[in-house]
């Protein structure tokens, strides 16, 4: 019997772990299907897309540099997907129409509130960054009933805008990040300072005793921005590899309709990430 056949889709890809992860939940949920990863040209996204479903490809989780363009590409989305002006995993309905949906906020919210059981509601959250990470997030976060949400960025400008997009009966404020400088109960670094080993200038101020810092990033040793906020006196830091096994759990259950246990398969990564 032939297996279903999946793809993260991206440039480059060699580093991704979703084939891991995904052939992982495969396992351990009985389902039988393969997971494989696919370099895509940097110019023809669409047709890789394309030729993937043409040859029977069931779903494919798409990442760096080309979540915008699937999200411009498809027939239909969710509003999740909408919001986040961004597409992560695509699959055809039974019309074959390409439909986009967007689990990575999704993924942020379910490590933050049933792994590490934190509850966000009337809590005020800081996020750092104004790119698609942190547009991806804010329509699961503001689903969590925040008392409000302040998005601090270095270039001010994109932190209104998207602030402005967002903002409804949960406030939502735009700024830099030298206008931040009282304790939040959360904050998520969401810029991508960090993969250049960098940190934000950011005041003390921000955490407090009770502050729970969270990086979307991860990797063996803390974060340079969790580092920080450890030396502040952080009461806890936290890393994106929940949110990464997350939100492929996410899409897994998106496309084979079980949700796989995400316990095992994160302890797996953690052995193997350090
Ligand atoms: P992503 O899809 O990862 O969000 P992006 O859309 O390019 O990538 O956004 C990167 C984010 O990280 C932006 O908020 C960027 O700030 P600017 O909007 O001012 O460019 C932020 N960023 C990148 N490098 C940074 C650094 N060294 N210090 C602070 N912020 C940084």
């Amino acid at each position: 019997m032939t297996q279903d056949l999946y793809a993260v889709m991206g440039n480059p890809i060699s580093h991704s772990k979703s084939p891991l992860i995904h052939n992982l939940f495969a396992q351990q949920t009985g389902e039988s299907l393969e997971y494989t990863a696919i370099q895509c040209p940097m110019d023809d996204f669409p047709g890789t897309v394309r030729t993937f479903f043409e040859r029977g490809g069931k779903g494919l989780n798409v990442t760096v540099p080309f979540k915008q363009t699937a999200y411009e590409l498809v027939d239909r989305m969710t509003p999740g997907a909408e919001a986040a002006g961004a597409v992560n995993t695509l699959f055809q309905d039974a019309d074959g129409q390409l439909c986009g949906e967007n689990t990575d906020g999704l993924g942020l919210v379910q490590d933050l509130t049933v792994n590490q059981g934190l509850d966000l509601s009337g809590k005020r959250i800081l996020v750092l960054g104004a790119g698609g990470a942190v547009r991806g997030v804010l329509r699961p976060l503001l689903g969590q009933k925040p008392a409000e949400i302040v998005i601090a960025n270095r270039t001010v400008e994109k932190a209104e805008a998207l602030a402005s997009l967002f903002s409804n009966d949960i406030p939502v404020r735009g700024c830099g990040f030298a206008d931040v400088t009282e304790p939040f109960d959360l904050t998520i670094n969401g810029t991508s300072a960090s993969l250049q080993g960098d940190l934000p200038p950011l005041d003390a101020g921000i955490i407090a005793a009770h502050t729970v810092s969270y990086d979307m990033m991860y990797g063996p040793d803390l974060t340079p921005f969790n580092r920080w906020a450890r030396e502040h006196g952080a009461q806890r830091v936290i890393d994106g590899l929940g949110m990464l096994v997350e939100q492929a759990a996410e899409a897994f259950a998106c496309w084979r309709g079980v949700r796989p246990e995400t316990a095992p398969v994160m302890a797996q990564l953690r052995d193997r990430v350090g």
